[in-house]
């Protein structure tokens, strides 16, 4: 059984009815058009921003989010003349919710007026010509989880039920990056995220099964979001911060700990990043 609430089709809009209600009435109507989720180590990206902050435990439809590094909050700020919302932590598949629940955010997200969102996570590099530490511009991604967050009722008012995939990252928004990221003089990679369901690292056979996919990076989010807001019409950039080789790409086995550790190394790149792209998108 999975935890994570399931409304079913009939209570499912008046749940969403809840929560957007909520949000607009504690942030006083706040309209965000851009929206950032925030992966492992770069939670205090939003600390420094005068902001409202809502506990996701307070949110009427969201649940508290338990992974380490995470603070689980949602953070509505301006910032360069941009109004924005930070997922200051997010929901994963092996937390054990259901993938409709973990991406329940993003739904509302559009509902909020979100036009495009910025995806950030941590994730092995499957290339050993990439060093752990640089960032990695997401081009595509290969869903391996198993599942699809988009199974079940279809909500017309959300999106397709076949949604086209071609190109959920958009080519503009990887050039902007780009160019933000040499105007700023921060190395960067392109490359497939694969998307496994974790909590296990994966196996050196798996990682060897993945290259031959052509993926160069990968973990255990994104996908998910990823998915739900391309249905949406949301407009997604993903990055990943490359924090570690995936096994079998070195000699060293894997540990949470060197995940946080490099992510903590990048952050302040990654931060200045972030703004940059805030400003330009
Ligand atoms: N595999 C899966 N997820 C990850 C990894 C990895 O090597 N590093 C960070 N997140």
């Amino acid at each position: 059984m999975q935890v994570g609430f399931q409304p079913d089709k009939k209570n499912r809009g008046l749940f969403m009815e809840l929560t957007v209600k909520y949000i607009k009435d504690k942030t006083k109507n706040f309209k965000p058009e851009l929206a950032i989720v925030l992966g492992s180590g770069l939670g205090d990206f939003a600390d420094e921003f005068d902001s409202v902050a809502l506990p996701y435990s307070e949110i009427p439809g969201f649940h508290k989010s338990e992974v380490q590094g995470h603070k689980g909050r949602l953070i509505f700020a301006e910032i360069s003349g941009k109004k924005v919302v930070i997922m200051q932590g997010r929901y994963h598949f092996y937390e054990g919710y259901s993938m409709q629940t973990a991406t329940y955010p993003i739904k509302v997200m559009k509902k909020l007026g979100v036009k495009t969102l910025i995806l950030t996570n941590a994730a092995g590099s499957i290339r050993s010509d990439f060093t752990p530490g640089d960032l990695m511009f997401i081009t595509d991604h290969i869903n391996n989880m198993g599942s699809n967050p988009l199974i079940g009722a279809n909500d017309e008012t959300l999106g397709t039920r076949f949604p086209d995939m071609s190109e959920v990252y958009k080519k503009d928004l990887i050039e902007k990056a780009e160019k933000a990221a040499k105007e700023l003089n921060i190395n960067y990679q392109k490359g497939i995220y694969v998307a496994t369901t974790g909590p296990s690292y994966e196996t050196p056979a798996e990682i060897q099964a993945y290259k031959t996919w052509g993926a160069s990076a990968v973990g255990m989010s994104t996908v998910p979001e990823a998915i739900v807001a391309n249905y949406c019409g949301i407009k997604v950039m993903g990055i990943s911060c490359l924090t570690n080789y995936a096994a079998g790409v070195s000699n060293s086995p894997l540990n949470h700990q060197e995940v946080i550790d490099t992510a903590a190394r990048v952050k302040n790149n990654f931060k200045k990043l972030l703004l940059k792209l805030i400003e330009v998108i």
